[in-house]
């Protein structure tokens, strides 16, 4: 499970601030679960995890099995924030760092459906061009530009490929059940389906279809990610000043209201970068809003140490960071003595890389702590699918909880609407 340490916020907040934090906090979880507060039509996600059984995983496996059959070695999953955030979160943390070049694990997923880049989306056709492929299209509402215009030039590079009949089985839509361009072309193509239910906004979906589908095609075991979350959804649900979420969410506010505005979210593993862009996504648009918000932000250590540390220790006091660790590295590798020693570093020799990252990161938290920088520290066991569904589910409560201590509405977007008018408008969409 998801351990929390406050101790680097010792020096930056009186101990009876903090409890009078926590109060407000407990009273936030009581709102968000007895669904009383605003946006409760969009709680769908805080009982998913336990109302997810073994139909619905296999349901999602189905898809797995279907394109297993076929030799499909390149999936695309065409979506945008929400719809693609934590897919591609989760797939990055459990996959080899270089499996493009390795293969083997399952089909290569890529993203598409996420910009609009035309360099982006020839490429992609390059590749698809490749391989032997099928597609992932997904979007709640069924009419986001960006996905919209990815999946059209697949859908034709599919049945021009493979016929309009093959096409279809190596389509998969997820969005919907009733509304939206998606959902009719999906109805009339008779694609395989999955339905994103009314009650979860797209950046709570990740332990719907819309992220398990994905991560599942890409070879991880869906069903230890599930659990992960239905332990975390049980041991949060507890109305304590101990519940790690209610902690959590307490200090990030008074942390806010002493004048920090940007949490900083880090990590000491490459493979948490993506983790970062959701966890962007998830608080930037559950939070900013109102005129209010932590502005999050995210850098990879030790590698943006050499670009953003300077900032981060010495610029305008206005961050706290939240480190995300990974307390048990999968592999083992020692530094190798040199006899010549040339480069100065048997010092370390025998030693693992994990040692020498873990005292980087604990010498990177006394100089951030002694440079106004309050420390935020969340544990988990490893890098695997059971823990990171517990951390999926425990940064969704947590916002949930956080908001509304905050007070807005954690579920709604306005904001986003706003440059879509002006491109529709600029692009002569009809009604504009
Ligand atoms: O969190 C959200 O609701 C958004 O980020 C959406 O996921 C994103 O805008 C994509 O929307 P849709 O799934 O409707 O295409």
């Amino acid at each position: 499970m998801v351990k929390l340490d406050l101790t680097g916020c010792d020096s930056f907040v009186a101990k009876e601030r903090f409890e009078q934090y926590v109060e407000k906090s407990l009273a936030a979880q009581k709102v968000l679960e007895e669904e009383t507060g605003a946006g409760n039509d969009f709680l769908g996600w805080q009982h998913l995890p336990s109302s997810i059984g073994r139909k619905e995983l296999d349901d999602c496996l189905s898809v797995v099995d279907r394109w297993v059959g076929k030799d499909i070695d390149l999936v695309a999953v065409i979506g945008i924030g929400g719809s693609y955030l934590g897919a591609k979160a989760a797939i990055e943390a459990l996959s080899h760092t270089f499996a493009a070049s390795l293969g083997g694990h399952g089909p290569q997923v890529v993203f598409a459906g996420e910009n609009l880049s035309e360099d982006y989306t020839a490429e992609l056709l390059d590749l698809l061009r490749l391989h032997n492929c099928a597609c992932v299209v997904i979007s709640k509402s069924g009419t986001t530009t960006e996905p919209a215009v990815a999946f059209r030039l697949v859908k034709n590079y599919l049945e021009e490929t493979y016929g309009v009949d093959e096409a279809r089985e190596r389509i998969v839509a997820i969005t919907d059940k009733a509304r939206g361009a998606l959902k009719s072309l999906s109805n009339q193509e008779g694609y395989k389906t999955f339905v994103i239910e009314d009650n979860i906004g797209g950046r709570f979906s990740v332990l719907t279809p819309v992220g398990l589908v994905p991560i599942a095609l890409a070879g991880f075991d869906i069903e230890a990610m599930v659990k992960g979350a239905q332990d975390a959804e049980k041991a949060l649900a507890e109305r304590s000043a101990d519940n790690v979420a209610v902690r959590y969410a307490a200090m990030r506010n008074l942390l806010y209201d002493d004048g920090k505005k940007v949490e900083l979210f880090a990590s000491f593993n490459p493979k948490l970068q993506y983790l970062g862009e959701w966890l962007k996504q998830l608080f930037g648009e559950s939070e900013g809003k109102d005129g209010k918000g932590i502005f999050p932000a995210s850098v990879i250590f030790t590698t943006d140490l050499h670009s953003m540390g300077q900032y981060i220790q010495e610029g305008e006091r206005m961050l706290f960071e939240t480190v995300i660790t990974v307390e048990n590295a999968q592999r083992e590798v020692t530094i190798p003595s040199d006899p010549q020693n040339l480069d100065g570093l048997n010092y370390l020799a025998g030693k693992h890389v994990e040692h020498c990252n873990r005292m980087a990161q604990l010498g990177t938290r006394m100089a951030h702590i002694d440079g106004g920088v309050p420390n935020i520290d969340i544990r988990m066991d490893r890098l695997d699918e059971y823990n990171l569904g517990a951390v999926f589910y425990f940064f969704e409560k947590v916002c949930g909880i956080s908001a509304y201590v905050l007070g807005v509405n954690p579920f709604n977007q306005p904001g986003v609407e706003a440059y879509k008018k002006n491109m529709f408008k600029l692009l002569e969409k009809p009604g504009y």
